[in-house]
């Protein structure tokens, strides 16, 4: 009886721990630490997460709020993703320095690249503050009443904070609402630019390859934190200093093998796993299939623009890739929503909730919550999908329309007087600046010809023949004097006259009315999370992503995508050879990588079999936002850079299923034997402390 108990313990636990689940990394101790630890894993919770020593947490920046990053060496080397450096790659390139076509290596500290804007944060501390932030909260108040009384709550939790001069800090809400969490940071905002392989490396496969395995990207660049003299975090100065850091991630020589333990530990951004099988529906009929075509019909103009023209290639590398990342992204959502039964399985899982809210007689205070959601859905769908298309042409793909979405909003500003409107034309013209640095206007009519019929039957194109802002000069020129004039002469304007109405109708009709459908939505789906961990308590719950840091572990592993066919975990420099096409723009690979195969001159970067490791998967769940992410072993050493998932399980954001999700990273060993051998930056590695775990 005994040994059948423990065999069935041990069952539950095998299949628990493949669950999936982003963590809350204060909160390890107990069902997490003895969870990692059965997968193989030597770390205490403490190891990972501690306040009063330094613990892995120290290493783990968020890069520019959107990345991860994490710190390699005791002066501040910063890794992350080639994606997640791109847009300062790019914004550091010309023609004649392409460092996206060939790479960038600072050999020294001074030939380091500042970025203006960029910075990299650290978590301090996170504490629970529940309690103070739900004071005197009801679920008899209305959601205007609750934001009221959480909005003083907070005013006082904030007035309470325990923190050094140059920290900053954060409150955030977790399972919908239910939890509030602190966290007290660090911003360092001298991040310079240390060094990023040629794009044939560090986005070799490009979109064809984007979400899918197998890869064969070195998708990585390098940074440096630079402090002031007390290493304290600091605006850019030539004065500023390499960031001694508390701590800092030794890299493994050794690896990881299929059935290793694995940690990421990084920012995921946003996941939606308690939607009603309502929501999911929506998302995968309306949403994706509407946003899908819209990139769709973008992409192929800018897509053959970039492809004909350099100057055009390097200005528009990072829109595009923003566009195709998410374009790509939802079909494979979509498949897997359809292939995993997805919606079937929720509506299964509200009927258990269903049958556990009859047995508990808890109907009264929580049966009305479904049917609730279905009426409620059904009104919010034609909002809905018109605000998210909306949002995709004006703000997303048509940039024309992006400036005049800006400057209805400059125009606003005018009813509140003349110096309020000086302050948003000095805004607009900075902005203006900004997007016509990478603005070619050739293309973006391309774009315009090809999104605007699938928002609006009233398109017309020739308001790019009689429109000021396709130049920046004349845009500037129009934005010249008093409010008066300045709005006499932008209503004159083709563009401006075209685009009006279409961005009056978003702020008086569209956004309003998607605005009180969804902040019912949002209460009812506070109420459900709460519901859900009260009535069936033995499920496991952790708080959907929202861009704080979080643990999630897994193991190395292939996946099974179709009938009769499975994929290996790990890939070699083999494939990348194999995936070769000369001259390709996107499978191109430069002669010194392919003389280095040649030669087999891996140095100390082979695996034991004398092969070049390039990417593996694991089970770790992991969602957008942990890019960049270290891939963490079980004594603590780097192993692996995360940077995607894999096609046939993009839809884990939504629904996690342990049998297809996988995350794919680089193998660090790729990364240092790129460092190394191909750029020759041996000072960088030896920066770094090189371990052998596995000797
Ligand atoms: N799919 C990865 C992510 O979600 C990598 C994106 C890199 N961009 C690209 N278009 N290849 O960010
Ligand atoms: N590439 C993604 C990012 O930028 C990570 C991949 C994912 O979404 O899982 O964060």
């Amino acid at each position: 009886m005994r040994i059948l108990k423990v065999i069935i313990l041990f069952l539950v636990f095998q299949v628990s721990a493949q669950q999936g689940g982003m963590w809350i990394p204060s909160l390890l101790e107990g069902m997490n630490e003895s969870e990692m630890q059965s997968l193989g894993s030597k770390l205490t919770a403490k190891d990972i997460y501690d306040v009063n020593n330094s613990s892995l947490k120290d290493a783990i920046g968020h890069f520019n709020g959107g990345c991860t990053s994490e710190v390699i060496s005791p002066k501040g080397l910063l890794l992350t993703n080639h994606h997640c450096g791109f847009s300062q790659i790019q914004s550091h390139s010309s023609l004649e320095n392409d460092y996206l076509k060939d790479g960038f290596w600072a050999m020294n500290f001074e030939e380091e690249i500042p970025n203006e804007g960029l910075f990299v944060e650290f978590i301090v501390r996170i504490e629970d503050v529940t309690d103070a932030m739900l004071k005197n909260v009801s679920d008899a108040m209305s959601p205007r009443e609750k934001q009221s009384q959480i909005d003083k709550n907070r005013n006082a939790v904030e007035k309470n904070i325990v923190k050094e001069e140059w920290q900053d800090f954060k409150i955030r809400p977790f399972y919908k609402g239910n939890q509030y969490y602190l966290f007290i940071t660090e911003r360092f905002e001298d991040v310079r630019l240390v060094g990023a392989p040629p794009s044939s490396i560090g986005k070799f496969g490009s979109d064809t390859d984007n979400w899918v395995w197998p890869r064969h990207t070195g998708d990585f660049s390098l940074f440096r934190i630079y402090a002031d003299k007390n290493n304290r975090p600091a605006k850019y100065s030539k004065d500023n200093v390499p960031y001694t850091p508390k701590h800092f991630l030794p890299v493994s020589l050794d690896g990881v093998e299929e059935g290793d333990f694995t940690m990421v530990f990084g920012f995921p951004g946003r996941t939606n796993e308690y939607l009603p099988a309502v929501a999911v529906e929506q998302i995968t009929q309306k949403l994706n299939p509407s946003n899908i075509a819209i990139r769709e019909a973008a992409l192929k103009v800018i897509d053959a623009s970039m492809k004909a023209d350099d100057q055009i290639r390097i200005q528009y590398a990072s829109k595009q890739a923003r566009i195709a990342n998410a374009w790509k992204k939802w079909i494979g959502e979509n498949q897997g929503i359809e292939k995993s039964g997805a919606v079937e399985i929720k509506r299964q899982f509200e009927k258990e909730f269903v049958k556990a809210l009859t047995d508990q007689g808890k109907e009264a205070a929580y049966g009305n919550i479904l049917p609730e959601f279905e009426k409620l859905y059904k009104e919010f769908e034609t909002v809905n999908v018109k605000r998210n298309n909306f949002v995709e042409v004006f703000l997303r793909s048509n940039e024309l329309m992006q400036m005049m979405f800006r400057l209805v909003q400059m125009e606003n500003t005018a009813n509140r007087g003349e110096e309020a409107f000086e302050k948003a034309r000095m805004s607009m013209v900075n902005q203006l600046k900004g997007i016509h640095k990478n603005y070619n206007s050739a293309v973006d009519k391309g774009v315009f010809e090809a999104v605007m019929p699938l928002y609006s039957s009233n398109f017309d194109a020739s308001i790019y023949d009689n429109t000021a802002f396709v130049n920046l000069e004349s845009a500037l020129k129009l934005l010249e004097g008093d409010s008066k004039t300045v709005l006499q002469k932008l209503n004159d304007d083709a563009a401006y006259q075209y685009a009006k109405p279409l961005v009056l109708e978003f702020y008086t009709n569209l956004e309003p009315e998607f605005q009180r459908i969804n902040t019912q939505i949002n209460a009812l789906q506070t109420k459900y999370m709460k519901a859900l961990m009260e009535v069936l308590p033995e499920e496991r719950y952790f708080p959907d992503a929202n861009s704080t840091l979080r643990v999630t572990y897994g193991k190395v592993n292939g996946y099974a995508p179709r009938d009769a066919v499975y994929y290996n975990p790990v890939t070699y420099l083999d494939g990348v050879m194999e995936k070769y096409v000369p001259g390709d723009y996107e499978f191109d690979v430069p002669q010194k990588l392919r003389d280095l195969y040649e030669d087999k001159d891996y140095g100390p970067y082979a695996d034991k079999n004398g092969k070049l490791p390039i990417c593996f998967l694991g089970t770790n769940h992991t969602t957008g936002g942990n890019s960049g992410s270290p891939a963490i072993d079980a004594e603590g050493n780097l192993v692996g850079l995360n940077f995607d998932r894999v096609w046939e399980g993009t839809m884990s954001d939504i629904y996690y299923d342990p049998e297809i999700c996988r995350n794919i990273m680089v193998d660090l060993r790729y990364v240092l034997f790129i460092i190394d051998k191909y750029a020759g930056a041996k000072h960088l590695i030896e920066e770094m402390k090189l371990v052998h775990p596995k000797k």
